[in-house]
């Protein structure tokens, strides 16, 4: 059997070990996929961790992937053919049946099938994906500037979309890593007037430069009265994995604003009730968005992240720059061979 070059984690908590494995057969719904690239993102640190439902050890990581069909399940070459370019995101299942796909949500579907989490991911040479698990990548992008949008992109994308915030309005982004540079881009890009939120004065020049009109340095403790001179956010999006960050945030929301989470913590928020009564404001979560769109807005108004290359044998070193957040923006692993 053919071998393909892998970075896998064996159990909760281990490092990550390149190994040798066999290159899989796609079942007859899926695909084989020759990865190109793959971001790494915050949610595969899930997969270190193991305190995410369904995780199945050992486990290839990586849910921001982009490469070429190399073979076609019997049903699923009905949809794809070998030689199509194409991406898998955080695809949370398909059963079709649970409530949470009814709704339209398949990256929370019951059946938890999660890439990189529960099956196979992208750090590796090859891949298999199930045939509705599966995008054509925009001929405008290299491999590597499309990989971070299947998850990073596509999230802050839909969080902004669906905010409800109108042209004009004041809109934040906290954080400036994978997701926050992103965000910035969109933000400005759907005519919001964008201020972004970080630590320290370092990353004031890029942010200005992704799009940002204003900056505020969230280490003073001062974020909120600064977002307040500038008019009160119509929308906060928190990043950052901070839950104390998001509670001192609150103050600075206009009156009727509302802060939408996509970080992933342990902590808890804490809230007085007289801040959110007496500006109506709200707060609220999301996860995910429609990859397709997030692509094709990116596409044609040319949204790209900031991205660091790296082989599949430094893997160690691209996950450890994103979690210390001294990226810049998104590790991509780039694997071997021809690319497009
Ligand atoms: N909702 C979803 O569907 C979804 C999808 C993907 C990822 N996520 C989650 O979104 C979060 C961000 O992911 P990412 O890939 O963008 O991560 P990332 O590249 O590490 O960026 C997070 C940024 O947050 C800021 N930050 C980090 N730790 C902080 C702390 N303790 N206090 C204040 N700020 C802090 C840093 O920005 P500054 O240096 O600018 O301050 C950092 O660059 C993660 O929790 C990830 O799991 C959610
Ligand atoms: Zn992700």
């Amino acid at each position: 059997m053919a071998k393909m070059k892998a970075a896998e984690i064996s159990k909760p908590g281990a490092r990550f070990q390149l190994v040798e494995r066999e290159i899989p057969e796609p079942k007859e719904n899926e695909v084989l996929i020759r990865v190109e690239a793959c971001g790494i993102c915050h949610g595969d640190a899930l997969a270190i961790a193991g305190n995410y439902p369904g995780l199945n050890y050992p486990i290839i990581p990586g849910h921001e992937v982009v490469g070429m069909i190399e073979r076609a399940g019997t049903k699923a070459e009905r949809f794809w053919q070998p030689g199509q370019r194409v991406g898998v995101g955080w695809h949370g299942g398909h059963c079709g049946q649970c409530a949470n796909c009814r709704a339209g949500s398949f990256w929370t579907c019951e059946q938890a099938i999660i890439t990189g989490i529960s099956t196979d991911g992208g750090y590796a040479e090859y891949m298999t994906a199930r045939s509705e698990a599966l995008f054509y990548i925009p001929e405008k992008f290299q491999s590597k500037e499309a990989a971070p949008l299947l998850c990073a992109g596509n999230t802050v994308f839909g969080a902004l979309k669906n905010s409800g915030a109108k042209g004009g309005d004041l809109v934040a982004v906290a954080g400036i890593g994978g997701l926050g540079h992103l965000a910035i881009q969109y933000a400005r890009k759907l005519g919001f007037q964008t201020v972004a939120l970080s630590r320290g004065r370092e990353k004031k020049g890029l942010a200005l430069e992704l799009g940002a009109h204003f900056y505020v340095d969230i280490s003073t403790g001062q974020a909120a009265s600064e977002l307040q001179k500038l008019g009160g956010a119509q929308v906060i999006i928190c990043t950052a994995p901070n839950s104390k960050l998001i509670s001192s945030l609150i103050p600075g929301l206009a009156r009727g604003g509302k802060i939408i989470i996509v970080s992933f913590s342990e902590g808890v928020i804490e809230i007085p009730h007289s801040q959110l009564l007496g500006g109506m404001n709200s707060i609220s979560g999301w996860v995910g968005g429609r990859v397709e769109e997030a692509l094709h807005f990116s596409a044609l108004n040319n949204v790209k992240p900031m991205i660091e290359e790296f082989p599949l044998e430094k893997v160690d070193e691209a996950f450890s720059k994103m979690m210390e957040s001294t990226v810049h923006f998104r590790s991509v692993l780039i694997m071997g061979g021809r690319h497009t």
